[in-house]
């Protein structure tokens, strides 16, 4: 198996900022991702929760996957106990391409075959070091193109 080197199509008005989002179940993570990201040098919008107070992941899956669909940001990440409901809610969205991973080759190929512009987690299936490799595979793994262009594009 091989992934080529095209790029994924550049977009987002903000391309170089990540923007991430957690409910109350993986606010924890969230905030060690943050720190991980920023000290690879990318700039990062946190769109809540900005505690550990039981609220609706939904609001926040909202909030990031409009803003991944509108254009404004071309990547993002997405964090909840499970992963599901917020990969629920942001699938939902037109030009979102969200991944539920919990392993590396999950990640890679969600790059390389599903251009995958959210990455989902679940902080309650993730510890912080895997959670940390697994975005860092996301953030580095190229989109193929070709055929799958032609895969993406068809819904
Ligand atoms: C919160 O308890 C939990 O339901 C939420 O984080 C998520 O796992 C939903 O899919």
């Amino acid at each position: 198996m091989t992934c080529a080197t095209t790029a994924s199509p550049q977009k987002g008005e903000k391309k170089d900022v990540i923007i991430i989002g957690s409910d109350h179940a993986a606010f924890e993570l969230k905030e060690k991702l943050k720190t991980f990201l920023k000290e690879r040098g990318l700039e990062v919008e946190d769109a809540g929760t900005y505690d550990e107070t039981s609220m609706n992941y939904a609001d926040i899956g909202k909030k990031v996957a409009g803003a991944i669909s509108d254009n404004t940001y071309a990547r993002g990440i997405l964090l909840c106990g499970t992963g599901l409901g917020m990969s629920m809610v942001a699938n939902r969205f037109s030009n979102v391409r969200a991944a539920l991973c919990s392993d590396i080759f999950s990640v890679r190929m969600s790059r390389c075959h599903n251009d995958s512009n959210i990455l989902v987690m679940g902080g309650r299936l993730v510890g912080d070091v895997l959670a940390c490799e697994l975005v860092r595979e996301w953030l580095e793994t190229p989109f193929e193109g070709g055929r799958h262009l032609d895969r993406i594009m068809s819904f």
